[in-house]
């Protein structure tokens, strides 16, 4: 099994390389982005912002379902590498942006986008509120903040063992699935990440309720929430600004 290490920019440094075998062949990830897209009623036009975009799995969704422009930031160097293989690769140059940028350190204009999405990626910010805020600020009116999660909250003292309990419950599911649909490669990369997970190691997932608050304190006039059909422990949020 691979090292699990406290830099979680390292982390996905290594698993870039692997990710699009992993987690980007688990079908119910497909199913999270797709209703992300979905839900975001995206049409041409429309400036989207993708955060902790990876290797542009779904940046490359808003763009199949609408002639859309899309400025997509991750931290890692490697993600952003195969993405812009595959923007190269398809010629989307002028479609897409990519920055290497934090989630916290994000200095758009005000209400420069029509959306902002992200999926399985902010749950790595350990403080969230002010990166919520930030998002508003940056959304135009009438624009939707749209994020994909796991709906879990992970909070609490590392050695009370009914949160490890809680958390190896969803695990469970997500390993019998990355072994179903990736195969041991998938497994293990999920399995790692458990780990990490368990021990908030630059894992901090909160249940979608508190994300949907923490939308509302930020200004947000209308959250709503749809679960993905058949894998229900994710979710889709939408927030209208
Ligand atoms: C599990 S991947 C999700 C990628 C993509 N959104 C998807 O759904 O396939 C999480 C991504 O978030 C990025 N990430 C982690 N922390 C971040 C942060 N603070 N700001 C921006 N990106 C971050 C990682 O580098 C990684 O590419």
């Amino acid at each position: 099994m691979k090292q699990i290490t406290k830099d979680n920019r390292e982390w996905f440094q290594e698993w870039a390389n692997e990710y699009d075998n992993t987690l980007g062949k688990v079908r119910r990830h497909h199913k999270l982005l797709d209703l992300v897209v979905k839900e975001s009623v995206v049409k041409g036009n429309d400036h989207v912002l993708d955060i902790g975009c990876g290797t542009g799995l779904l940046s490359l969704k808003f763009l199949d379902k609408a002639d859309c422009s899309v400025t997509a930031i991750d931290t890692s160097a490697q993600m952003l590498g195969i993405f812009r293989e595959k923007i190269e690769k398809c010629k989307m140059n002028e479609k897409i942006h990519c920055i290497q940028m934090s989630a916290e350190d994000m200095g758009f204009e005000p209400g420069q986008f029509d959306i902002i999405a992200a999926t399985v990626a902010l749950h790595h910010v350990k403080c969230k509120e002010p990166v919520i805020r930030n998002i508003y600020k940056s959304l135009k009116d009438g624009g939707r903040f749209v994020l994909g999660e796991m709906d879990i909250d992970t909070t609490g003292k590392l050695d009370d063992p009914q949160r490890l309990v809680r958390i190896l419950q969803y695990l469970i599911r997500e390993y019998e699935l990355a072994m179903k649909d990736g195969g041991v490669q998938a497994f293990e990369r999920m399995y790692d990440n458990g780990k990490k997970h368990i021990l908030n190691d630059g894992e901090y997932c909160i249940a979608m309720g508190q994300w949907a608050k923490l939308c509302r304190d930020a200004g947000f006039r209308n959250t709503e929430v749809s679960p993905v059909k058949g894998f229900e422990w994710f979710k889709v949020l939408v927030a209208t600004k």
